[in-house]
């Protein structure tokens, strides 16, 4: 298998994977905390290299950092406003989300996009105002089943990777995470076959070097996500272009989240 590897004052680094879980619109507090307690028992050693974040929603997040403060587990938001502050009726901050005990943001997933008006403009914005509070943001980017069947793939990853990173700089670069979610996986049960993720996957590597240069892109986590669960995820992994998962329905179940953590 390829590996990717950067090399730092520090040694040789491979690309962490991150696996992380994103609950969308499910769990209440207690639900919330009672799968935190017993995520953090379940993964109190994680294998070397791995990072595993949650996103909850907006109004479980404090109470799921209380838990898994000092854990291995990482605290994910599922969304952002882009303002910093304002009149905006609903809405929450990178800072809020900071102050709630978040180290990452998930930003234009595709559920935003389609149902929320989201565009790759808007995305832009949310990653700016991410990266300025000091979070780590997943830019999510994939075709719809229209697009793929319309030979558009391509150029619509090319579209939103490129405008959603406009004028980030290679430092920004450092802490972003880009997944790749065919929007057509997305919930169906359909996956892509490891082989369609890995084409989309060195696709976008080959963006990112264009515009970064070869080092940014060698570093770069790229994930997949749509339909993962623990029966298809090794084969997943085992792309060199595929870095981690973006998890849904299955990461709501502790059992089922924690075989993919461990694939
Ligand atoms: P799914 O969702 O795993 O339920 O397909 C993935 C996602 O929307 O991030």
């Amino acid at each position: 298998m390829i590996r990717r590897f950067r090399i730092d004052e520090g040694g040789v680094h491979m690309i962490r994977t991150l696996i992380a879980g994103n609950w969308k619109m499910y769990k209440t507090i207690p639900e919330a905390v009672d799968f935190a307690e017993r995520l953090k028992e379940e993964l109190s050693t994680l294998p070397e290299g791995r990072d595993v974040a949650i996103a909850p929603t907006f109004t479980a997040l404090h109470a799921v950092s209380g838990i898994i403060g000092g854990s291995l587990i990482k605290l994910c938001a599922q969304n952002l406003h882009e303002a910093a502050e304002g009149a905006f009726t609903g809405e929450i901050s990178a800072a809020m989300i900071c102050d709630a005990g978040c180290s990452h943001v998930i930003i234009g997933h595709s559920e935003r996009r389609t149902l929320f008006g989201e565009t790759d403009a808007s995305v832009n914005r949310k990653m700016q105002s991410a990266l300025a509070a000091g979070l780590k943001p997943i830019m999510c980017i994939g075709e719809t089943l229209e697009q793929r069947e319309c030979g558009e793939t391509f150029s619509v990853i090319e579209r939103q990777v490129k405008a959603g990173l406009h004028d980030l700089g290679a430092g920004d670069m450092a802490v972003v995470t880009i997944a790749y979610e065919p929007v057509w996986a997305i919930g169906t049960g359909k996956t892509a076959t490891p082989e369609q993720a890995q084409e989309i996957h060195a696709f976008v590597r080959g963006i990112v070097t264009a515009v970064y240069g070869s080092d940014v892109a060698a570093t770069l986590p790229i994930i997949y996500g749509g339909s993962v669960n623990p029966g298809n995820i090794s084969a997943i992994m085992a792309q060199p272009d595929v870095n981690g998962a973006l998890v849904g329905g299955a990461s709501l179940d502790v059992d089922k989240f924690v075989k993919i953590v461990r694939y």
